[in-house]
């Protein structure tokens, strides 16, 4: 890809340093994709590999290479990268720091099991200072899940207990013990595991109880957890386990008060917060943890996608009190931990910091939510707009008074928009958008004008006008 001309500098404070976008040549389709060498390596995969995504199955673009927040196909097209691939790839694809740490750690040693590296070293010691509160037990592993699956041992050893409060729509990975604690349906398994049971959590859009001057009632949530706990539940709950804002459902942001309501409800109960940041930490949401933004602390956290940068990495990190359990549950696995993932991990941090990515995330949210405020008034189909750091949720639907859902709507969006030049993973009729934290003003821009500009033909199409 051409990474001659410098970017016109931000309006913002943020410089992107050490490498260039032309954002002249972004997005730029000479081919209207899925173009023909797209559409006939995907034939060739598809024949051998199963299971492919219902993005990839509408929308059958090969990617061939990534600069920063540009994508390029096998047909030469040029995006946007508005995803972060599943919202990973924080500091854009291939940011040389990253690229230049990795691959220096492979050069040097590849894996140790579980002993000390310097590598590792370096890792546990910056996440000590990054990190808010008294994190002190951590332990790595290589996909969100298994971090997942590990804290919910370290929260069953720690506590003697073994059940499990979950919430509706909360998504915490594909293993037997994670697909537990979220919806249960054919797609992910048959049976939860006992001792895992499921609530709703406020939904400022679509709430189910409302004080008299209309504002979501927080407490009556809590009033219903507390009577789950005593009918519902044996009172050996180990954990209360939450999304700080649901990704895979579409960036559902909780109220304000919710995060704070269920720390103080969790300590009178005694009952370990575990808060899965694997989506929403590391910057994505323009803070190192996400629940910083309500000044609450979980218990146990979940680290996973921006913590590599794309080079599979994810950790769990346990409060002071509570991190002599990780020590009972024979906490390490193969490939945690390894050198390379380290590194990545490392340059990824070191780049945060340096690059300002944090306070350049909540530059880009004040961006996206002044863009977005007039949508619903604007957009007939538009029920909700959303946003925090780099999460962007906008909800499509048929009736604004029935809120029902319109997923042939969020559809046509998604094609529309992937065709003008934007490489995204929307959820139904939830346009859901994670661009990268590097990404300029001007390129956000542009990235929203090819939104608006999807959802007005998708509205001018299906005739709501
Ligand atoms: C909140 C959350 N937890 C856990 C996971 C599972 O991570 P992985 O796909 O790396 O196993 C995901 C993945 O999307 C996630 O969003």
């Amino acid at each position: 890809m051409n990474e001659a001309s410098p970017r016109p500098a931000c309006p913002g404070r943020y410089e992107p340093a050490p490498y260039r976008l032309d954002l002249s040549t972004c997005p730029s389709i000479p081919v209207p994709p899925p173009g023909p060498r797209s559409r006939e390596m995907h034939a060739r995969a598809e024949r051998i590999m199963r299971g492919y995504s219902g993005q990839v199955r509408l929308f059958p673009v090969v990617f061939a290479e990534g600069k920063g927040c540009a994508l390029q196909d096998a047909d030469g097209n040029r995006y946007i990268d508005f995803s972060s691939g599943i919202y990973v790839t924080n500091l854009g694809h291939c940011h040389p720091k990253v690229s230049e740490a990795v691959a220096d750690a492979a050069r040097t040693l590849m894996n140790a099991h579980d002993f000390t590296t310097p590598i590792k070293l370096r890792l546990l010691e910056l996440l000590m200072e990054i990190l808010p509160g008294d994190f002190a037990g951590v332990q790595l592993y290589d996909s969100g899940t298994t971090a997942v699956e590990a804290a919910l041992r370290t929260c069953r050893a720690a506590t003697g207990k073994g059940e499990f409060l979950s919430f509706f729509r909360d998504f915490h990975g594909k293993t037997l013990g994670a697909v537990s604690l979220a919806r249960m349906n054919s797609v992910y398994a048959q049976t939860r595991m006992p001792g895992f049971y499921m609530l709703p959590r406020p939904d400022t859009y679509r709430p189910l109880w409302q004080r008299p001057d209309g504002s979501l009632d927080t407490e009556k949530y809590l009033d219903l957890y507390d009577e789950f706990l005593r009918e519902g539940t044996s009172g050996q709950v180990a954990a209360v386990v939450i999304e700080p804002i649901q990704g895979w459902a579409g960036s559902i942001m909780p109220p304000d008060d919710f995060l704070p309501k269920l720390r103080t409800f969790c300590d009178k109960r005694g009952i370990i917060l575990f808060a899965d940041e694997v989506l929403t930490g590391m910057g994505r949401a323009g803070h190192w943890l996400c629940c910083e933004r309500w000044n609450t602390l979980p218990d146990v956290a979940t680290l996973g996608k921006g913590l590599g940068n794309g080079f599979p990495v994810t950790a769990m990190i346990v409060r002071k009190p509570y991190a002599d359990a990780v020590d009972k549950i024979s906490a390490s696995t193969s490939y945690g931990g390894n050198p390379m993932a380290c590194a990545a991990a490392v340059a990824s941090i070191e780049v945060i910091i340096e690059e300002g990515l944090l306070e350049h995330a909540r530059e880009l949210e004040a961006y996206f939510l002044r863009r977005m405020a007039d949508w619903p008034k604007k957009y007939v189909i538009v029920g909700d707009v959303r946003c925090m750091g780099c999460l962007l949720g906008v909800e499509l639907v048929k009736d604004k008074v029935t809120k029902e859902p319109f997923d042939e709507a969020g559809k046509r969006v998604y094609v529309k928009a992937f065709e003008r030049g934007l490489a995204w993973i929307p959820a139904g009729h939830i346009l859901r958008m994670s661009p990268p934290l590097v990404m300029p003003i001007e390129v956000a821009v542009k990235g929203m004008d090819i939104i608006e500009e999807a959802i007005a033909e998708t509205e001018r199409e299906l005739a709501m006008i």
